[in-house]
């Protein structure tokens, strides 16, 4: 039963505890990185296939952790789940089960997402409430009163969700609180199997949804969206089978494009949109990194010059939270001090300590980060404490002079697909140690 893809999952976990980076500074890189499908598209993706009665194929689902976490959940809730080459299939034939236990859910939040589409499909679910994170507090509140609204009961009894819709889930017309991906993913899956119509407004527009919505239009949903921030959706009964080639990973992106800038390099990401990540390319355009965007690639050119910039984070198209930290250790390196507003989450500084182990001077106050410049990183033995936090430490012990180690990269191989081979193509050096 825990064996996906022939790996056993325990030993995997143990081995991936242990590992280590080593990371030799500091060279300019250079050359062509292939960006991966989607982590934070293909989770709903695959919450979204539980909709399915039959037969679901995914194509370019990157090979990261929290992919795997998500397929043993769907495994655990009766789904069988084959690789054939880059497809992943996931047959529903035999789906049954609405129970998701804590210790999948509890290392991967995404794992709420499998909330909506299990009581559309059953009227009821047992699902692990996520917790906290070390990012903040992270509540559902958000999700749970909206599907309230879809006619939901629940109650939450010793950490799990008891929901059950003894009606089936009703149409109804809603307006999130809050901008929130993972509410909005939630309820746009729920409603599409919902009695009626769903009107979802004040929702999050990340691209991600939006390639959620494609996947849902091809397997029979009816969606569309009738304002900036404004959705429809009409419940459909009959779930289509269909195959479905996932986003490319705008966050991945993102960080080798600062990579390349932090190490004045000269890189081209392939594989991507550059439209969807434009708020990014101006951001470091801005820097000083000159950029050209052609089809699928974008190509950097890190400037000597790093100019400092004012940034906060926000719901797209604003700057994303997830490319905060790195950013924040580019701007280590500008012309003078920058200052970093975090407007997403409430404790996602945890980098900052580490940083500033390694020369950073960098001050917070509440959810304001002051990044003095002109730093020259020193190589250091370093904490991986979150997924966008390690790869942080990373972009800034490519950049320091001689060996610096980061521990606890398990975090990192949550959502970065091969990252010491990627960037070792383009002339880092860097290896993995057990
Ligand atoms: C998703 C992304 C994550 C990204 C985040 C913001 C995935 C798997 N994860 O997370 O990488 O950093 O969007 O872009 O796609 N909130 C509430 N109550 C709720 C839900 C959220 O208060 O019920 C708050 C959160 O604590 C946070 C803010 O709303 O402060 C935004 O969270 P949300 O957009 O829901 O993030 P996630 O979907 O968890």
């Amino acid at each position: 039963r825990w064996k996906i893809y022939g790996s056993n999952w325990c030993n995997l976990t143990q081995s991936l505890i242990m590992q280590k980076l080593e990371v030799f500074g500091a060279n300019k890189l250079k050359g062509k990185i292939n960006i991966s499908g989607s982590k934070n598209a293909s989770l709903p993706i695959l919450a979204a296939s539980l909709l399915s009665k039959s037969k679901i194929t995914l194509k370019n689902l990157p090979k990261v952790k929290d992919i795997e976490t998500m397929l043993l959940l769907l495994d655990s809730l009766g789904s069988k789940v084959k690789k054939i080459k880059d497809k992943t299939i996931i047959n529903n034939s035999n789906q049954n089960k609405t129970f998701a236990s804590y210790n999948l859910v509890k290392t991967m939040r995404a794992g709420i997402l499998v909330l909506g589409p299990l009581l559309a499909k059953f009227g009821k679910a047992r699902v692990s409430s996520p917790g906290g994170c070390s990012i903040g507090v992270r509540p559902i509140d958000i999700h749970l009163k909206a599907l309230s609204q879809l006619g939901v009961k629940y109650k939450i009894n010793q950490g799990y969700v008891h929901a059950t819709a003894p009606n089936g889930l009703i149409g109804s017309k809603i307006r999130f609180s809050k901008i929130s991906v993972g509410a909005t993913e939630n309820l746009i899956i729920a409603a599409s199997l919902a009695k009626g119509t769903t009107i979802l407004s004040n929702c999050a527009i990340e691209p991600e949804i939006k390639d959620l919505v494609s996947f849902l239009i091809k397997i029979g949903c009816k969606i569309n969206w009738i304002s900036k921030r404004s959705i429809k959706i009409v419940g459909v009964s009959k779930i289509k089978d269909a195959s479905y080639s996932v986003m490319f990973d705008r966050i991945e992106a993102g960080t080798y494009l600062v990579a390349a800038a932090v190490t004045e390099g000269n890189i081209s990401i392939k594989n991507v949109i550059p439209r969807i990540i434009q708020t990014e390319i101006n951001t470091l355009k801005k820097i000083g990194a000159k950029i050209k965007v052609k089809n699928d690639e974008v190509h950097i050119v890190g400037n000597k010059k790093i100019k400092s910039i004012n940034i906060k984070t926000a719901p797209y198209p604003g700057f994303p939270t997830d490319l905060q930290a790195q950013m924040m250790v580019l701007l280590c390196k500008a012309n003078k001090q920058s200052v970093i507003k975090e407007d997403i989450f409430e404790n996602r500084f945890m980098h900052v300590a580490e940083l500033n182990r390694m020369g950073a001077k960098i001050s917070t106050d509440g959810n304001k980060a002051k990044v003095i410049g002109n730093i020259n990183f020193e190589a250091a033995e370093l904490m991986a404490t979150d997924l966008r936090a390690s790869v942080s430490l990373i972009l800034a012990a490519l950049t320091a002079k001689g060996k610096s180690v980061v521990n606890r990269i398990y975090h990192l191989d949550r959502g970065y697909e091969n990252i010491e081979k990627k960037l070792k193509k383009v002339g880092a050096k860097i290896r993995r140690v057990n």
